[in-house]
């Protein structure tokens, strides 16, 4: 008899349907997997055959023929083998009831025991918009999967816990989450502003960054606290709503790197590759494609420190995803598509031995050797960061005084309010921040009076600076307006937008 078992694979960030049809008929003794199952798909069969046996139940060989459908999209991964487990034996009349409103999600050890599966929120999601009732899932994925809490969630820890609970020997019981709570201590971060000392003016346009959601580069010698500072803005960006944190989460399920004590990231994601790391991880891809480090930073930082040591290629494929804010991954069978949100920050030193403009050490470069430095960075990634920030090497004064400086708390208080103000001003528009104002909205938004374009032409003819450059002081203009709650951007707001353009001065510093 021909058995449908509901079950999930996933296309992207999302879940869909496939039913896995299992048949098991006389003949000779063989095993099919048909409708486009990959490598990880076939191999289902010495584990579902061990963990039925393990299980202390009869296999006879028998034909089986599995067929996942739809049949045009290509079925990877091994969360397959608890449903072609229940089909089979439903079949064979082990399993006596029906599960017409069940979907099934788990792969199965050679001993029965079903392990953690990765990506099993988005599945949840879904099943949960197909209006289906009970989910069973892998027991150590029940943090994960109890998120989704209108649903039946039903962890199983065996294969056998499964079948008891199909035939009402033993009823599985349901787990939910409480999501309240697990916001209620949301934005936790522990590293904080307040260690850092003196620096106020790094710490001020780093403000004004989170405030307008800019993209920043910091530019200092060794040790000047670059690393220190930049790890400390997810502390003053606003808190994740709900909706933004199940999309994290389930981009970090799909990854597997939810860690496993969590049900959900509730706090802005920090991630900050190695230069070393290859082009496919930092974008994602991959034979079995995940989403790469663009899309883990999803909605929260993207970090890439010591910018120039990152190879050519990944920076260049770094572009069109800023641009977008979603990367399309192309593949033989199918075309993926990630989102990828993220704020920049970056840092680098400012010339090669690292004291080009330091107070504290001479540099030892020529400005020929400079420019070729700075020149690593290609002028299109340059066009997307919108703030330049020096960084000194912090005062001894500074250094040693005890009193704390102001808490992440009151500055992200601040930042809170400048967005409050974006959104209601862009509301019509699909924008949030300034930093997603296209030219015609800077007409519309960044108007400056006398004083203030007298400002930018003197500016403009003094320091050299290139034509990327108006446009960026424009929309950094408008944050700190929006920090200082003026409508109008006034001439001290163009003053303060133009000290962040270092690197197209014509002669940096
Ligand atoms: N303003 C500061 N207040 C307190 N500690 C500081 C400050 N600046 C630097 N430090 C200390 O110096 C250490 C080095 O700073 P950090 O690693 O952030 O420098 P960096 O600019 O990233 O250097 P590199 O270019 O070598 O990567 C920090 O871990 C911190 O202990
Ligand atoms: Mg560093
Ligand atoms: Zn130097």
């Amino acid at each position: 008899m021909l058995i449908g078992v509901k079950s999930m694979s996933l296309l992207g960030i999302n879940g869909y349907l496939v039913d896995v049809q299992v048949d098991v008929g006389n003949g000779l003794p063989s095993w099919d997997v048909v409708g486009l199952p990959d490598t990880s798909v076939k191999e289902s069969k010495e584990r579902v055959r061990a963990a039925i046996k393990n299980s202390n139940f009869n296999l006879p060989s028998k034909k089986i023929v599995i067929n996942l459908a739809p049949a045009y999209t290509k079925k990877e991964g091994s969360f397959f083998d608890l449903p072609i487990a229940v089909g089979i034996l439903f079949d064979l009349g082990i399993i006596k009831n029906t599960f017409d409103n069940y979907l099934f999600i788990g792969e199965l050890s050679l001993d029965g025991t079903l392990n953690r599966i990765n990506g099993i929120l988005p599945m949840c999601i879904e099943a949960l918009n197909l209006g289906i009732e009970n989910v069973i899932i892998p027991y150590e994925n029940r943090l994960e999967a109890g998120v989704v809490n209108s649903l039946n969630i039903y962890p199983a820890k065996t294969l056998l816990d499964v079948v008891n609970h199909l035939n009402n020997v033993e009823q599985l019981s349901s787990f939910a989450t409480d999501n309240a709570s697990l916001f209620s201590n949301a934005n936790s971060y522990n590293l904080d502003f307040s260690e850092v000392k003196g620096q106020e003016n790094v710490k001020r346009a780093l403000e004004i960054a989170a405030a307008g959601a800019h993209n920043c580069l910091l530019i200092g010698s060794p040790g000047s606290g670059k690393t220190m500072l930049s790890r400390r803005l997810p502390s003053i960006l606003p808190d994740l709503s709900f909706d933004e944190a199940l999309e994290v989460s389930k981009i970090h399920s799909i990854a597997g790197v939810l860690p496993s004590d969590k049900s959900l990231i509730t706090t802005r994601p920090f991630r900050s590759p190695h230069h070393t790391m290859s082009t496919s991880a930092l974008i994602g891809g991959g034979k079995v494609p995940k989403p790469g480090e663009i899309s883990l930073a999803h909605h929260g930082l993207l970090f890439l420190d010591e910018l120039p040591e990152f190879n050519k290629s990944a920076l260049e494929s770094l572009r069109i995803p800023l641009e977008d804010r979603i990367i399309t991954i192309s593949r033989t069978s199918c075309t993926l598509t990630y989102p990828c949100n993220f704020m920049l920050i970056a840092s680098m030193n400012p010339c090669p031995c690292g004291y080009y403009g330091s107070k504290e050490k001479s540099c030892s470069c020529s400005q020929d050797m400079i420019e070729k430095y700075i020149n690593k960075i290609s002028g299109p990634l340059l066009d997307r960061i919108d703030i330049h920030i020096e960084v000194q090497q912090v005062k001894y004064e500074n250094l040693n005084n005890l009193s704390p400086s102001e808490s992440s708390k009151d500055i992200k208080k601040r930042v809170d309010l400048a967005r409050e103000i974006q959104r209601e001003r862009y509301k019509d528009y699909n924008i949030y921040s300034n930093s997603e104002l296209t030219s015609n909205m800077m007409d519309k938004y960044c108007k400056l009076d006398k004083d203030s374009q007298n400002i930018m032409k003197s500016a403009f003819e003094k320091l050299g600076l290139s034509a990327r450059a108006y446009g960026k002081i424009l929309k950094v203009a408008r944050t700190i307006a929006d920090l200082e709650q003026c409508e109008n951007i006034s001439s001290n707001h163009i003053a303060e937008a133009i000290q962040y353009r270092s690197l197209d001065r014509k002669y940096w510093r």
